[in-house]
């Protein structure tokens, strides 16, 4: 029995009789968040205006710490928190004027691959996509084009639409860093479930991910450390800006701090912040780490594939799977199917059997998680 299954009892209660393998999409979050959410009301009902200071000192604080920790990042008030990484990111990309030259791949989230196209169309940005297919090239090509020199480079850690992972995240950033300055790895699909440490590459990267996935925290709260020492000026600036130390300047410019708040917005919610720092301080004492959470889902996906070659199955196999090196991959498996059709019915099966996948088109995504129990895996489950 997984004995860390107990910390989830709630959002395991509700959905008895399925197995969750849609957990890189919707986390389920484990009980201390119910207590989390509940401390934001009684804090707010409490300290009423005072809260803001509490909470920008205090919780942010805290938040920032653990994150740091997480992620061997020495600079925590580097670290910027926002509802979503769609206001981080258009945050930095209003720092540049002009006609913006962006280096990407073909495989970015909709959050970004859709603002992309627009300010595209819009002729504001000028964009060269590399396919991050075949994977085993991948890392080469992308340095090779990043010699060019562009203003900014975004790259996934991992591919939301594989699970494929960049194979050496330092290498990769030490190349691009030679000719690029503003480079920011989304780090979504990575983020406690990858091992990540950014000791070598923190200060030259915007590193972005929310508490949504991996964590279990829920929406609302996403964050992004910062490079050392950087100058943007975000256009796109909100009031939250101001609560700390500014820079000097001449009276007719905007001041901008020298920390993580360079990139704030405005007045949140930080509800979704305190619940993730509940998770965090759990993982704590719970001694749960990236690495173990890691251990625990490859065994999962083993077992998960040893299942499915046994019941030899028409699709659902080795075959269609995207797959380089099972031991350096996302939380989610990927199997590549003829058609969208051919999925949705796969999917559905599986749903009657009380097996909760999720699709991209002609993908269909099986994400295992700590709260999975391999042994609970069978062959009827897949028989579909
Ligand atoms: C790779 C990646 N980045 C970012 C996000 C979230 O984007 P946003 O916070 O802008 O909704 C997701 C969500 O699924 C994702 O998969």
């Amino acid at each position: 029995m997984n004995k860390y299954k107990s910390l989830y009892s709630k959002f395991l209660k509700a959905n008895e009789g399925k197995i969750h393998f849609a957990c890189h999409s919707h986390h389920y979050w484990p009980d201390c968040t119910r207590e989390a959410q509940l401390e934001y009301w009684e804090d707010s009902c409490k300290m009423i205006d005072n809260k803001w200071e509490y909470i920008l000192t205090e919780k942010v604080g805290t938040a920032q710490r653990l994150l740091s920790d997480h992620l061997n990042f020495n600079r925590p008030n580097d670290i910027t928190f926002a509802p979503n990484t769609h206001e981080l990111v258009t945050r930095i990309l209003s720092s540049f004027s002009g006609k913006i030259k962006i280096l990407t791949t073909d495989s970015e989230f909709y959050s970004f691959s859709r603002q992309l196209n627009r300010y595209i169309e819009a002729d504001l940005i000028d964009a060269t996509v590399i396919p991050t297919l075949p994977i085993e090239t991948f890392q080469e090509r992308f340095s090779k084009a990043s010699h060019e020199g562009f203003d900014v480079v975004f790259t996934s850690h991992v591919f939301f639409n594989s699970g494929l992972a960049i194979k050496d995240l330092n290498l990769l950033v030490e190349e691009i860093s030679k000719n690029n300055s503003t480079i920011i790895i989304d780090g979504y699909h990575g983020f406690m479930a990858l091992p990540v440490d950014l000791s070598k590459i923190g200060d030259k990267i915007f590193y972005i991910a929310g508490s949504y996935k991996y964590v279990g925290a829920g929406e609302g709260c996403c964050f992004m450390t910062i490079p050392k020492n950087c100058n943007l000026r975000p256009l796109n600036t909100g009031w939250f800006a101001e609560v700390s130390t500014l820079e000097n300047v001449n009276d007719n410019e905007v001041a901008y701090p020298k920390d993580g708040m360079r990139f704030a917005g405005s007045t949140l919610d930080y509800t979704a912040l305190y619940r993730l720092v509940s998770v965090l301080e759990l993982f704590k004492e719970e001694n749960i780490n990236s690495s173990l959470i890691h251990k625990h889902v490859q065994e999962c996906q083993k077992s998960f594939l040893k299942i499915l070659d046994k019941i030899n199955h028409p699709h659902l196999n080795r075959n269609n799977l995207l797959v380089d090196d099972i031991d350096h991959h996302g939380h989610f498996l990927t199997f590549n199917l003829e058609s969208t059709e051919l999925v949705n019915s796969i999917r559905e099966k599986l749903e009657s059997n009380g097996v909760l996948t999720d699709s991209r088109k002609n993908r269909l995504r099986f994400g295992f998680s700590l709260y999975h129990d391999h042994t609970e895996y069978s062959e009827k489950l897949f028989t579909v």
